[in-house]
């Protein structure tokens, strides 16, 4: 047949291209458009390729150094300039017009310090380290978030801002991002992150707090080591630090609201090594969650409190450090409501109102909170990855854990729409202000 030697895309586009030439194609005030340009087999392919790479050679926090070449190496092959580095291995790059107003997009880039158990063609070469989060997938999205506005940089209504950001598991690579001025003058911005649990092909987020604020503590409770006969010659700092752990668990379930969710695990215990002695000291480590400031910052209050005082029960003493400059708090992620309403209007678009879907809060922690201390209004959303026709999805963090590359395009698109279309109605915004200037009188 003489149809099936035409190109897909020409075949599709035909009639439509009779009527108006410029339509064949994407359009970029339509997502649906922008997602089908995504879903493409060539495009599909690089990204996947994109992320099989980095997969491949995982690195932690600070050290994405083949990471970020690669990220560099596809912007240049693209046309689009970059700014670098910013926070060792970060880089910031520019689509659109150059000039405000600026609107930025996100991906982390940094792996786990875990072994990867999934025996497949693209495993990680590195012993120790994986991307087990999908911060593969993410670096991979926004490269195809990329090229999608530089196929469309002409119809930009200001600049789209490209943060590629090192460090997220832990070590504050946001932070450091900000403090190397990645994100000034930046309006609004955008995260994403797949999950296991939301299925493919849907988008899902919430206004207000989405991920929980993270801090971690340390104590070293410290008593006098001797002979485990003779008990009464020391002071007995396991019994202490048991005590501790008991009474910790008590700030969560009796001095927090029911309704307020908060979390306080004790992850570390350290201490001792014979079975007849008594050690000199035990050391303790964990994590404390809470969706607000306050919360927060009553836990941490508490949490030395606690220790302190517990610990002195048995005559010990303790020091509790909040490891501030190795792991930064992390705030919550609190999502700006009109964004969310933004989210909601441009989502649907793309996939169709029903897929786009309320998310419980996580009591996970994410720094893309800290761009929230720059940047005035933020917005993070999940990107589905369950196919349940493909079998169980292992989850974030596992060693099983893996990427269903089908969710590509899908954070790929949105992404690219949102930051389009935030920049169009904000145009459109601002020239109806000028017209009609005594609309806000
Ligand atoms: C789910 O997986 C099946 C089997 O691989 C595939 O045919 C289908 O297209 C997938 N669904 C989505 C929405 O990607
Ligand atoms: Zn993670
Ligand atoms: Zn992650």
């Amino acid at each position: 047949m003489a149809a099936s030697a035409l190109p897909l895309p020409l075949l599709l586009c035909a009639p439509a291209f009779l009527l108006l030439a410029v339509s064949c194609g994407a359009a970029l005030d339509d997502p649906a458009s922008l997602l089908r340009r995504a879903k493409d087999a060539e495009f599909m392919d690089w990204m996947v390729g994109v992320r099989r790479r980095i997969h491949e050679n995982p690195e932690l926090g600070y050290e994405e150094f083949a990471t970020s070449e690669l990220v560099r190496q596809e912007l240049d092959a693209m046309g689009i300039p970059y700014r670098y580095p910013f926070a060792v291995t970060g880089v910031v790059a520019t689509v659109g017009t150059g000039g405000p107003p600026f609107v930025a997009l996100r991906a982390d880039m940094d792996a786990l310090a875990m072994q990867e158990s999934v025996e497949w063609e693209h495993k990680s070469k590195v012993p120790g380290k994986m991307h087990g989060c999908g911060h593969d997938a993410h670096v991979a999205m926004l490269l195809g978030s990329a090229k999608i506005l530089q196929e469309h940089r002409h119809e930009l209504q200001g600049t789209v801002v490209l943060v590629f950001q090192p460090a997220e598991e832990g070590g504050g690579g946001a932070k450091k991002m900000i403090e190397d001025g990645a994100v000034e003058n930046i309006e609004v911005m955008f995260g994403i992150h797949v999950l296991d649990t939301v299925p493919i092909g849907v988008l899902a987020s919430r206004p207000g707090p989405v991920m929980a604020g993270c801090g971690f503590f340390e104590a070293v409770i410290s008593g006098k080591g001797g002979h485990a006969a003779l008990p009464h010659h020391t002071i007995d700092p396991i019994l202490a630090a048991s005590s501790v752990v008991a009474s910790l668990q008590q700030l969560v379930s009796r001095e927090a609201d029911p309704l307020d969710s908060q979390v306080v695990t004790v992850g570390k215990f350290q201490g001792g090594g014979a079975f007849n002695v008594i050690p000199d000291s035990v050391i303790i480590g964990g994590t404390f969650r809470a969706f607000s400031r306050e919360s927060f910052d009553l836990l941490k209050q508490r949490i030395e409190e606690v220790i302190v005082a517990q610990a002195s029960v048995q005559r010990c003493s303790a020091v509790v450090d909040f490891l501030d400059n190795d792991m930064p708090f992390t705030p919550p992620v609190i999502n700006n409501p009109e964004l969310h309403d933004f989210f909601l209007k441009v989502g649907g678009e793309m996939v169709g109102p029903g897929d786009v879907r309320d998310k419980q809060p996580m009591m996970g922690a994410e720094d893309f909170s800290m761009y929230a201390e720059a940047v005035p209004r933020t917005y993070y959303y999940f990107v589905g990855m369950l196919n349940e026709t493909r079998g169980p999805q292992a989850a974030h963090h596992n060693p099983y854990f893996t990427v269903n590359e089908d969710a590509l395009p899908y954070g790929a698109a949105m992404q690219a729409a949102l930051a389009a279309r935030y920049l169009l109605e904000r145009q459109q915004h601002a020239a109806a202000a000028k017209v009609e200037p005594r609309d806000e009188l």
